[in-house]
């Protein structure tokens, strides 16, 4: 049996990706085949399509790329379960970050590990739901397993209107946690409409500069020394990177024992667990304390398309790929 895929061949641009026929993966004994309805676009997606930062080649294949169909992000509906699965039924509508078990949502259909996915948000469209898992966890891990974020904290996000600090900042909000976002010029009113009290261009303004401190940054976007964000920590205040420039993230993980002795404040690198606390943000989502964002869609064919959109940075929210029929999409 066939289905349709973006299959990537070689380390590349969004112009080496084609849409194929290939076939639909055969289920092991721990796996559900997922007929997905929705994906979405993560930084992860365009780090495996170019190969970069180029250590991860170490990891994702040295000449070409092991995972040869993208998408970490996945909504669906389970279609077939192998034998010794437990956790999910047929025709279950289900969502889940599959980074780490060999990605594959840029597809019509995807074999994944039953762990891999949770059931859906019950107040959700499969194109909602596919905007969440990845981000998500990246927020809620950084903000709570990590920085033990607590009512009347000060928070900043750096590099705060894209897909984790969307959600970041509701997570915060509901917490009762006052957030101030930094980002481009472009994307300082959507971060006030999304719950931001306070916006800083970063293009005007050079936040680890100012005099206000925070007792918590979540940063998406490390390109500083971690002295800098020092400076703007809060005593014993905490500060954690998701990403960004390597060697500036390597500095942090380097250097965090040394702050922490001599100036009392946590520099903190969060190694994301797929999906760990999913089930948890599920309810926060059912109870309407979180909603997704989505800044654009595209259908399957147009994966190329909307990583060149991801990779320009205009998107406020989700990039959300569209995989199934829209009607289906939006059954809930
Ligand atoms: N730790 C882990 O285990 C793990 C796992 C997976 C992914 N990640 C990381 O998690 C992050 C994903 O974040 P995301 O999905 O929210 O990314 P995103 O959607 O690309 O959002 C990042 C935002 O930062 C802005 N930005 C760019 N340069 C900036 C600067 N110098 N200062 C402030 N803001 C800046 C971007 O806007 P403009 O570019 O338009 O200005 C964009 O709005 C990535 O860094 C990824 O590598 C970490």
């Amino acid at each position: 049996m066939l289905m349709q895929a973006i299959v990537q061949r070689k380390y590349g641009s969004p112009a080496d990706l084609n849409l194929q026929q290939v076939e639909i993966p055969t289920l092991k004994p721990d796996q559900v085949l997922i007929r997905v309805v929705a994906s979405a676009v993560n930084d992860f997606d365009l780090g495996i399509l170019r190969g970069k930062p180029l250590f991860m080649r170490l990891y994702l294949g040295l000449r070409r790329p092991k995972v040869r169909i993208m998408g970490c992000e996945v909504a669906g509906v389970v279609e077939a379960v192998g034998k010794d699965v437990t956790r999910h039924q047929l025709g279950q509508s289900v969502y889940g970050d599959l980074s780490e078990r060999g990605f594959g949502a840029f597809a019509e259909f995807v074999a994944t590990h039953e762990d891999a996915v949770v059931p859906m948000p019950a107040n959700l469209s499969f194109e909602q739901a596919a905007a969440i898992p990845h981000a998500a966890m990246l927020a809620m891990q950084s903000l709570i397993d990590i920085a033990a974020m607590a009512p009347g904290q000060t928070l900043l996000i750096n590099g705060a209107g894209g897909g984790v600090g969307t959600l970041a900042v509701q997570l915060a909000k509901a917490k009762g946690v006052a957030a101030t976002g930094v980002d481009n010029t472009a994307k300082q009113s959507y971060m006030r409409s999304i719950g931001f009290e306070h916006v800083i261009d970063y293009t005007v303004e050079d936040f680890t500069r100012s005099e206000k401190l925070y007792d918590l940054i979540l940063d998406t976007k490390t390109t500083r020394s971690p002295f800098d964000y020092v400076r703007v920590l809060a005593p014993d205040g905490t500060y954690v990177t998701v990403g960004g420039s390597m060697p500036r993230v390597f500095q942090c993980v380097i250097l965090s024992r040394w702050i922490k002795a001599r100036k009392n404040r946590n520099i903190r690198m969060l190694a994301l667990k797929p999906n760990k606390g999913l089930e948890y943000f599920t309810q926060l989502i059912e109870a309407g304390v979180i909603a997704p964002v989505i800044d654009s869609r595209f259908a399957l064919k147009d994966v190329p398309d909307a990583l060149r959109h991801f990779e320009a940075a205009a998107h406020q929210g989700k990039v959300v790929i569209c995989v199934a029929d829209m009607s289906k999409a939006s059954a809930g």
